[in-house]
């Protein structure tokens, strides 16, 4: 209760105690602020206008400032409409006119404290409500990620070559892409198709994975299904991942549009796929394959060099040897 002339403060004081509620008395709005410093937040105030040391309304602005759910009922004189419809514009619940009848006093504090504690019932249903939205949205992408692990193991099981293979894909690729001047969110997207790239050879039959020597052209139409398949796969997975998916159907496309599943051509593949391109095939010359021995880190750069601009993206082999200017430190291990 904030007011310069004691028998007011005392009057208004002894309505709300008659309330059931304890009062704490400040003669000006410094005092009043002094006292909010020291116990913190008091649920309701009220406060007349007009004090010598520190006015009532500079006392709402900086009390609303420590503590914005108080409710602060403000006292105003009969006439001084203008500053009564300042204080509710500043955030004050309420206005009572002096001289105050101490019925509305009864009244409009229980109105004051009932707004309050539907402010904060409010405050505390939203807060909830965010705290349970991030949550579930934690949990889906947790057992998202489960699941494309599960994938990934189930193809490493099948396809001897593939184990790691993925993994590093996925390293070279992201960091391909920084070089490139992907951030944030994006770079997930790219880490996950990366990841899942050939997860379609999950329906390619073993004796063809791991068959060494050239494939037959039908060996061939059936190992080029995987981009299609995986792509399907994954659909009900990652629709919130177009990016992903763009990768596994199209990490096969040649930039001179001799690649599958589509024979897209130049800027017409997705960028994302068009660096999957480029690190697969690096990771697939520098690791030893069913068919033949690897070949080093440098000769694989020199291959891709060679073959940029006809089955690369130029654009993301200069990027890539931009990334990995250590040659010594390639290839990755698992
Ligand atoms: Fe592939």
């Amino acid at each position: 209760m904030v007011d310069d002339d004691a028998a007011v403060r005392r009057a208004m004081a002894r309505v709300i105690e008659g309330h059931g509620l304890a009062t704490i008395e400040a003669a000006s709005g410094a005092e009043a602020l002094a006292i909010l410093q020291r116990e913190g937040e008091i649920p309701l105030c009220i406060s007349d206008v007009h004090m010598a040391e520190m006015d009532g309304v500079t006392f709402l602005r900086e009390a609303l400032g420590l503590y914005p759910d108080m409710a602060i009922i403000m006292l105003t004189g009969v006439a001084d409409v203008t500053t009564a419809v300042e204080c509710l514009k500043l955030g004050a619940l309420d206005y009572i006119s002096k001289p105050v009848v101490m019925e509305e006093v009864r009244a409009r504090v229980d109105k004051a404290l009932e707004k309050r504690q539907l402010v904060l019932q409010n405050r505390f249903y939203q807060k909830n409500l965010e705290t349970r939205v991030r949550e579930l949205d934690r949990r889906n992408k947790e057992s998202l990620i489960n699941g494309v692990q599960t994938l990934v193991h189930a193809l490493e099981a099948k396809d001897a070559y593939t184990s790691g293979h993925s993994s590093r894909v996925s390293r070279y690729a992201v960091k391909t892409a920084v070089q490139l001047g992907y951030v944030g969110e994006l770079l997930n997207h790219i880490r996950l198709g990366a990841e899942l790239h050939d997860i379609g050879k999950i329906g390619t039959r073993e004796a063809i994975l791991n068959k060494p020597g050239p494939l037959s052209p039908e060996e061939f139409e059936h190992i080029k299904e995987h981009t299609l398949l995986g792509e399907k796969i994954l659909a009900p997975f990652l629709s919130e991942s177009a990016m992903a998916l763009r990768i596994v159907r199209s990490h096969h496309e040649r930039i001179d549009g001799a690649g599958f599943p589509d024979a897209l051509q130049g800027d017409g593949i997705p960028r994302e796929a068009r660096i999957i391109s480029v690190v697969d095939a690096f990771d697939a010359m520098t690791t030893n394959r069913a068919y033949r021995p690897s070949r080093s880190p440098a000769e694989a750069l020199d291959e891709l060099r060679r073959c940029a601009g006809t089955h690369f993206d130029t654009e993301v082999v200069d990027a890539f040897a931009g990334a990995f200017r250590d040659l010594t430190a390639l290839p990755l291990g698992r």
